[in-house]
């Protein structure tokens, strides 16, 4: 069997699967992280390192009868695990959503000559959640332990670390760093330089599904696995998770509703990224790339509707089934009123942390139901609004798999399909996330499968909305009306 293991920003799952792809035990265990200032945001890595070794013990002894064969790694992105030169651990993690060092993001994109510069070196922009800029805010405000910092990995680089005694990366979390290079596969020298950062600090970069180490004794003895199971690189949560929904050839789509949405393509070739509102990174098949597109609001804004209708129902707090039930209630278009889903800003495809949401167009004939369906078509269109910026980069659609938790509605798969106007379909092992990729990569890695094209086949699909013509065109003149909001709205963001 496979096992993959996934270290998530709110725990660790672990997970088993045979040579179909079938689940055979999965496991996952919670942690918390720490907000020690407002906008940071911090993990210590023995929280990982603790709820491996318990997610792996649980599936092992779920299922005594397997044999281990190989072990694949997923994880949050961008988070920067600083070790010293005994490999001990520096300081707590800086996770994904910190956002502390906005200066510094900014410093390191003057120093590369503005955005176009940067996007030269590694046709990304510097994101405030990226490694790269956390890099220098320990140089800026902590002189005394950058002094000491010799290793930086990511976060599923530092359970690599502990489980076989390597320290490397693989080509998709070290997209995420900003300080690598994604069409050349390689570590972006030339910002390195810029930003006057010594090389030898990042760990070797190998391919996603190559075996980057093996379980060691001191591995062995602390998570139960048998020493010399082979471990391939994994990958970053959000680029793995693609293969795991089988979304691997080109015009599939996968879209993913959590409190963020996501949306992201497989590519055979680099695509440019105009102005770096995309992110473009390589996917864990090594002669593929991934593309995605990150809204803020997804999921969070319908969480956000559940609490304010609470508030007026004596505080049972509606779930998300009634919401979309009183949504179904609504036509196709909630009779002209749209939802702008900013509600915490926005990533993508407007870069805008002051981006605010809104109601458009509201009468007295609308009530709660056509407020529950413009709230899902909005974010449904901020989904397609991402869309329209990978159409421009030559990117197609013939077929949309949706995971996430937003994937369980019905109702929110069927406008997925009217408004992209292609079939949209769940896929079995997609609701594990990471984890069920990253076992994937591992397959790939011992030849279980002999890529990842095949792997991603092991993917079925159990369920299947196709698009409704008459539903899509009314949702296409929405949208075109949404689109126009942003530009339109903008100045009155305070
Ligand atoms: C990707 C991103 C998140 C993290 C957290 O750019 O910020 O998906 O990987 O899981």
């Amino acid at each position: 069997s496979l096992l993959g293991i996934d270290i998530g920003t709110s725990g660790c799952k672990a997970l088993l699967i045979d040579a179909t792809g079938a689940v055979l035990a999965s496991r996952t265990e919670t942690y918390g992280l720490s907000q020690p200032h407002p906008g940071w945001t911090e993990q210590d890595p023995r929280l990982w390192i603790d709820g491996a070794r318990a997610a792996v013990a649980g599936v092992l002894a779920l299922r005594p009868d397997v044999e281990v064969g190989a072990i694949g790694l997923s994880g949050q992105m961008h988070g920067l695990t600083p070790l010293d030169a005994e490999h001990r651990v520096l300081r707590p993690a800086i996770l994904w959503n910190d956002q502390r060092n906005g200066a510094e993001c900014a410093d390191i994109t003057t120093r590369a000559g503005g955005i176009e510069g940067l996007l030269r070196h590694t046709n990304n922009r510097m994101l405030v959640g990226y490694t790269g800029g956390k890099i220098l805010w320990m140089r800026n405000h902590e002189p005394e332990l950058f002094g000491r910092l010799r290793h930086v990995l990511n976060p599923k680089d530092y359970l690599r670390f502990v489980l076989t005694g390597e320290l490397a990366t693989e080509v998709s979390d070290a997209s995420g760093t900003g300080l690598f290079d994604p069409r050349r596969r390689a570590w972006a020298a030339g910002l390195l330089d810029l930003m006057e950062i010594d090389a030898a600090l990042l760990p070797p970069c190998h391919e996603s599904h190559v075996v980057s180490g093996r379980v060691s004794r001191s591995g062995s003895v602390l998570f139960g696995l048998k020493a010399g199971i082979p471990v391939v690189g994994g990958g970053g949560d959000s680029v793995i998770q693609t293969i795991g929904s089988g979304v691997i050839a080109p015009g599939e789509l996968q879209t993913t509703i959590g409190t963020a949405g996501i949306l992201a393509a497989a590519l055979d070739e680099p695509v440019e990224n105009p102005d770096g509102r995309l992110q473009v990174f390589c996917n864990v098949a090594p002669d593929k790339w991934h593309c995605m597109g990150v809204s803020l609001n997804a999921g969070g804004a319908v969480e956000w509707l559940r609490a304010l209708l609470a508030g007026f129902a004596d505080g049972a707090v509606p779930t998300a089934e009634q919401i979309a039930a009183l949504a179904e209630k609504a036509p196709v278009g909630a009779r002209g009123l749209l939802f702008l889903p900013y509600l915490n800003g926005e990533r993508c495809p407007h870069p805008d942390p002051s981006a605010r949401g809104g109601f458009v167009g509201l009468t007295t004939r609308h009530g709660a139901e056509e407020m529950a369906r413009s709230v899902m078509e909005g974010v449904t269109h901020s989904l397609f609004d991402i869309f329209a910026l990978m159409e421009k980069a030559g990117i197609g659609r013939t077929l949309i798999k949706a995971s996430g938790g937003g994937a369980r509605s019905v109702l929110w798969r069927q406008m997925q399909a009217d408004l992209f106007g292609c079939d949209v379909v769940t896929t079995e092992g997609a609701a594990e996330g990471g984890a069920f990729g990253a076992a994937l990569v591992a397959g790939v890695g011992i030849g279980v499968w002999p890529d990842a094209d095949e792997a991603a086949r092991a993917c079925r699909a159990v369920t299947r909305e196709a698009p409704d013509a008459a539903a899509g065109d009314a949702m296409r003149s929405a949208f075109e009306v949404y689109r126009g909001l942003y530009d339109a709205l903008s100045p009155s963001f305070a």
